[in-house]
């Protein structure tokens, strides 16, 4: 099948899956046209004649004398640029010797490929057959700067997915300065959209927001060096009356994971503007002659069936042509994490001790957090110390790890690559390590400093340090940390007039270690975390196929963590654990099913000290370890599908389905007790056969049939509230808040 077909004549671009349309073409200036993106269309050819061009008023530039009509301040396109008409915010800007920032880069020509070009040096979504996807690579040329853009569109063949990136290079002589080079920019004909973004702060990472856009500009952005806990790289927009199931859904994820800027521009004709890309505050870049620019890709995504039917894009494009194929459906190990069990207060006995537990309950992995070098006994000191803490662990890792896996289970180990303590020996033998601008103080964030990634010395030295004890403790799985943001940037390995590159040479230092370590040990499991999730984006899942969500494990924060989470991302990434009651970051106390029902929809682990579990708990614990590991190829590969939005109420309920409808986990969460509600509660399904033929074993093991229909129609009855009939009621009951049902839905031959 074509994807891209290009009308010569016209030079009009259309990228067509079958699913989605996106369409630009040549303006009569040179300059690319945006024409069309959303459910699939056939056109006659004749689009771009109502590439309406403004009508003029007094007050309207245009640029040639006799077409007043003629101006880019309307004009919907591709990849604007400033000052020549369009006054809306660009997405590139070169400063040039002069001190101007005016460019023009017309249509040059187009080269078409099967597949997907790799982006050199940064993460990107690619294919593993060229059948996969067709990329068209426009190139454009500013004759002045002489300077070149080239303009990359992918469309995959299976998902309703382009992405889009960009890259400049100075083809002439003289040395310029990029000062902003955004990564896309679409012009939508209207405003009747609401804006959706995924924001929050440590410990609430991810809340769905929304708005309606208004005049102006709307937008979110990082400028932590990091994409951060505050806002997410992702924004949507959704046709004012789009659900969850129906209507119109754009999203917009940047592949990247240091400063970004997603801006929304309404302007005074009520046509949108959404751009992305890496934030241009601060940001210089200095091109020498021949050099490039290579901005990160940004995944767009549409769907005409509301928010669930965007999120099954995102997922499946993250999961089939982002992850690395090797984790798609490979199980995931069920850990034991140390880090709430003891802190940084354990030492070889108090280890050994949990891992026993841990295979007793089980487990498959045991990881050793934060505390295990130089003198790490709290987060004053030692990091970048990256070498055992003998008082705690006398025999050595080497040893440890080898111990645990005699035990029978697997080893992985916490590391912060990135940071130094003002107390370590990293720090007194390389205080130019340091990221922190001469003459001024370096700010403090859980009392340390931040790496200068940006020198490739460092990321050598930290390559070599992680290497040794990957190779000393044969560990399978790595939790990569990142504690602060980044404050005083600057690297003293960079002249003064590039000091603009230091964010994102930081974030490129950080990829190269990355890849460095994903290539060279392939098999080792990667967990992204910042602070929990201050650092959860495409870039990282491109590296690290799961992330830490949130250091809060509280059941109910995560249900509007994961429901926001699972919005762009896919829930096989989700790193959620089962912690201890009452929960460290809220005090609430909760019981270990409901902590469990939440955590089972994610990489499942627990994150608690099993010493003194009683054995009912630990007949409790194995029975959901079991559970999990039965339905774990539905949290790697089945359809989530968001039923009840934990903000709207009392009760989030969401299920796992796969793909041919023919099984599904389906859970439902009510969060205080209710008292006589009075009436039955049904939770209707999705994504079942209706004609099929049903059997449903609920929480307690009660099996009873349905046919499809019956499910999502009518729904499956929920269990009954407190009444004072004693419980005498015809259905069971949940008493006491925090409570939840799991339901496993799977077709049968039989009745039909
Ligand atoms: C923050 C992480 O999110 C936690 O899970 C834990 O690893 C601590 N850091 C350790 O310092």
């Amino acid at each position: 099948m074509m994807m891209i077909t290009i009308d010569d004549n016209r030079k009009q671009f259309h990228l067509t899956n079958g699913k989605i349309s996106y369409l630009f073409h040549v303006m009569k200036n040179g300059q690319l046209g945006h024409l069309y993106y959303g459910k699939a269309i056939k056109t006659a050819g004749h689009i771009a004649d109502f590439q309406r061009y403004n009508i003029p008023t007094p007050n309207t530039t245009h640029l040639e004398a006799n077409d007043p009509a003629f101006t880019m301040e309307t004009t919907r396109q591709e990849f604007p640029v400033f000052g020549a008409t369009d006054f809306r915010e660009p997405a590139l800007s070169i400063l040039q010797d002069n001190g101007s920032h005016i460019s023009n880069f017309v249509f040059d020509s187009y080269r078409v490929v099967k597949g997907k070009p790799m982006l050199e040096g940064l993460p990107a979504t690619y294919v593993t057959s060229e059948e996969e996807a067709e990329t068209i690579e426009i190139t454009l040329y500013d004759a002045v700067t002489d300077m070149e853009l080239l303009l990359s569109y992918t469309i995959f063949k299976n998902v309703a997915v382009i992405t889009r990136h960009a890259r400049v290079t100075n083809r002439g002589e003289a040395t310029l300065t990029l000062d902003r080079l955004l990564s896309g920019s679409i012009d939508f004909p209207h405003a009747d959209f609401a804006m959706l973004q995924l924001s929050g702060a440590w410990s609430r990472e991810r809340h769905l927001q929304e708005r309606k856009l208004e005049s102006g500009i709307q937008s979110i952005s990082s400028l932590r060096g990091s994409s951060s806990h505050s806002q997410n790289p992702f924004l949507a927009l959704k046709e004012t009356d789009a659900t969850e199931f129906t209507g119109d859904v754009y999203g917009f994820n940047l592949v990247y994971s240091s400063n970004f800027l997603a801006q929304v521009e309404v302007d005074h004709y009520e046509q949108t503007r959404v751009s992305m890309g890496i934030h241009p505050f601060g940001f210089q870049w200095k091109l020498e002659p021949g050099e490039s620019f290579q901005a990160p890709e940004v995944v767009m995504a549409f769907s005409s069936n509301g928010l669930n039917g965007l999120s099954k894009q995102f997922h499946n494009v993250y999961r089939n042509h982002l992850i690395n194929q090797k984790w798609l459906d490979a199980p995931r190990p069920v850990m034991l994490n140390n880090w709430e069990a003891t802190y940084h207060d354990f030492n070889e006995e108090i280890i050994l001790a949990i891992a026993k537990e841990a295979v007793d309950l089980d487990l498959d992995l045991f990881v050793l957090d934060d505390g295990w070098f130089g003198k790490r006994n709290s987060d004053t000191t030692s990091l970048g110390d990256w070498f055992v803490n003998k008082e705690k662990l006398p025999n050595g890792l080497g040893k440890l790890a080898q111990d645990i896996r005699d035990l029978g289970l697997d080893f992985g180990l916490w590391f912060e690559p990135e940071m130094v303590s003002p107390d370590s020996d990293l720090y007194r033998e390389h205080p130019d390590w340091v990221v922190k601008t001469p003459g001024r103080s370096a700010s403090y964030g859980r009392n340390q400093w931040v790496l200068d990634f940006s020198n490739k010395e460092v990321v050598a030295y930290l390559y070599e340090r992680m290497r040794a004890l990957i190779e000393e403790t044969q560990l399978s799985y790595i939790k990569w940390d990142m504690n602060r943001n980044i404050t005083e940037a600057y690297s003293s390995t960079l002249p003064a007039a590039q000091q603009g590159e230091f964010y994102h040479r930081y974030i490129l230092g950080v990829y190269q270690l990355y890849e460095n370590l994903t290539s060279k040990f392939p098999d080792v499991l990667f967990e992204s975390c910042a602070g929990g999730g201050g650092r959860f984006d495409p870039g990282m899942l491109y590296y690290a196929p799961q992330g830490w969500i949130s250091d809060n494990t509280d059941p109910v924060e995560r249900l509007h963590i994961q429901y926001g989470t699972s919005i762009a991302y896919p829930i096989s990434s989700f790193g959620t654990h089962v912690s201890a009651t009452p929960n460290h970051q809220t005090g609430r106390t909760t019981s270990l099913s409901f902590r469990a029902h939440v955590a089972l929809f994610g990489t499942f682990g627990y994150e608690l000290n099993p010493l003194g579990f009683s054995a009912e708990e630990k007949v409790e614990i194995r029975k959901q370890v079991a559970l999990y590991k039965q339905h774990q190829h539905l949290m790697l590969t089945g359809d989530f599908i968001r039923l009840k939005n934990p903000a709207d109420g009392n009760e989030a309920a969401w299920m796992m389905v796969n793909e041919t409808g023919e099984e599904a986990l389906v859970s439902h969460y009510r969060i205080l007790a209710e008292s006589n509600p009075g009436k039955m509660k049904f939770l209707r399904l999705k994504g079942l056969e209706s004609d099929a033929y049903y059997r449903c074993q609920d929480t307690e093991g009660v099996v009873r049939h349905y046919y499809g229909s019956e499910l999502m129609y009518r729904g499956i009855p929920l269990k009954g509230e407190f009444n004072g009939a004693n419980g005498e009621l015809s259905i069971p009951m949940q008493i006491g808040d925090f409570q939840s049902e799991i339901f496993y839905i799977s077709k049968e031959e039989g009745e039909v």
